[in-house]
């Protein structure tokens, strides 16, 4: 007997869309809820069953791609929630394994990839009917242009601006998930952006897989890369806090390094990973940048903005990599005293190059190298929260804390301060960084911010 995998096919009234990726994934959940909420179908709240789940799944590490199938197995036992839902797959594993979880899955009635999610109520009209259907076309643009108006509100909101890599580093599936880079036209985004501010966002992070690829055609028909769309976001009343990730070393230009200088609402802080220090590694992971250039551009940066936090990403144990190659990366952050970082063992995609390499690193010297890294930009992390401490910054209250009075918010760089005042979300206030922990600060309100 196996009732428990067959579909649903009632029409869904309430949904649920647990995203597990990046950012961008993350803004992909947001506009598939806003799809179907214009559908009548209302957000199911926490803690009770909803009829439709949607998982946005990520397939960038195998750990990642593989929950999904545990996630399922949960879903149609009962275990997540009481009722079985009706399921779809969406996300980069959908895009990268789309017949084969129709296979492997009975339940799931949809899956769809992260460019044809517009489609996604003509796709439940037939579920309801019983089809099983699948749409992994890769139509960008029209994606965007079939999407509903953004109402989302909260005061810090993100806004995709690029999709899609052409980089083909060697380890990576998103060139094979998200596509070829495309870059959304200015008047689109400046749009959407107006609706965000309208519907309370006072902070806007700019999106893309390689975001400051971005280029396009401002209002007097010049070509401008990213640093011509931040001025333009600059000068949007009610604003305040512009950002943008991911950014790829060899996409960096001039006036976007000058912007950090020159825009008061471009947040001090950069993430742009570098995965390894080693020239020879960086080169089989085909990178295209050096260890040099890289740290040339971060000073660069520096001299720009010489508070500006520093992020980054890592990959130990890319194939091939020796302990001396491995310490050239400990020496690299040695040298960049990171703010805040990411790293991972290297985990190999199906269809990538590196997967194939010989010389696949074994799994202990991986954890081992981890460890020691994480060791290291853990230290970092903390002796730069250390050092803000005593700084008086405004921080855009985001949400309530856990107890009674106290609220959680961002630095300018990006850290998480708490404090206990009275504050309404969406709020600046002025704060003194007072006390500081490896992950977040604690605050203490004062009239004026000084930086
Ligand atoms: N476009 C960005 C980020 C892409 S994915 C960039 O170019 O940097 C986010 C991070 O995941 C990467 O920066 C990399 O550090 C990590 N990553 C990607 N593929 C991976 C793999 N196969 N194994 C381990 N980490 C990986
Ligand atoms: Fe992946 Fe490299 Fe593209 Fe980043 S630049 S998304 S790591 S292929
Ligand atoms: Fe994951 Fe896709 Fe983002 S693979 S990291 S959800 S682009």
């Amino acid at each position: 007997m196996k009732p428990d995998t067959t579909p649903a096919q009632n029409r869904p009234k309430t949904y649920r869309v647990k995203s597990f990726g990046c950012q961008m994934n993350v803004y992909d959940g947001e506009r598939m809820a806003e799809l179907l909420a214009e559908k009548g179908i209302t957000e199911a709240p926490e803690g009770e069953d909803a009829d439709l789940v949607v998982l946005n799944t990520c397939h960038i590490r195998e750990k990642a791609a593989e929950k999904i199938y545990s996630d399922i197995g949960r879903l149609t036992k009962g275990k997540i929630q009481k009722k079985v839902p009706m399921i779809a797959v969406a996300g980069c594993v959908a895009q990268a394994e789309g017949e084969e979880i129709m296979k492997r899955a009975p339940a799931v009635s949809m899956v769809v990839g992260p460019q044809a999610y517009h489609r996604l109520p003509d796709m439940l009209d037939k579920a309801v009917q019983g089809e099983r259907v699948t749409d992994t076309d890769m139509p960008a643009i029209a994606k965007f242009n079939a999407l509903p108006q953004r109402k989302r509100r909260t005061p810090s909101a993100f806004l995709t601006v690029q999709e899609g890599c052409d980089k083909f580093c060697t380890y990576c599936v998103v060139p094979y998930t998200r596509g070829a880079e495309i870059s959304r036209p200015y008047n689109d985004l400046l749009d959407e952006a107006r609706k965000l501010i309208e519907a309370g966002a006072r902070e806007i992070t700019l999106l893309g897989q390689n975001v400051n690829a971005w280029s396009g055609e401002n209002e007097t028909g010049r070509t401008v890369g990213l640093a011509g769309l931040i001025h333009s976001l600059a000068r949007l009343d009610g604003l305040e806090r512009i950002r943008y990730t991911t950014s790829h070393p060899n996409d960096m230009d001039d006036a976007l390094i000058a912007a950090h200088g020159e825009v008061a609402k471009l947040m001090p802080y950069l993430h742009l990973p570098v995965q390894a220090g080693n020239d020879r590694v960086l080169k089989a992971m085909n990178r295209s940048h050096t260890a040099q250039s890289y740290l040339r551009l971060l000073e660069r940066f520096r001299e720009a903005r010489p508070d500006i936090a520093l992020s980054g990403d890592f990959i130990v144990g890319f194939p091939g990599e020796t302990e001396a190659e491995f310490e050239d990366t400990l020496s690299l952050v040695d040298e960049v005293r990171y703010a805040q970082a990411y790293s991972f063992k290297y985990s190999p995609r199906p269809g990538t190059p590196a997967a194939t390499m010989d010389n696949q690193i074994a799994k202990e010297v991986m954890e081992d190298r981890l460890q020691r890294l994480q060791d290291r930009l853990n230290r970092d992390q903390l002796a730069f929260n250390q050092a803000s401490v005593g700084k008086t910054c405004d921080v855009l209250v985001e949400r309530k804390g856990k107890h009674e009075g106290q609220w959680l918010g961002k630095s300018p760089w990006l850290q998480s301060v708490w404090f206990e005042d009275e504050a309404q979300l969406g709020d600046l206030v002025a704060v003194e960084l007072a006390e500081a922990g490896p992950n977040s600060l604690r605050g203490v309100v004062r009239e004026v911010a000084t930086v």
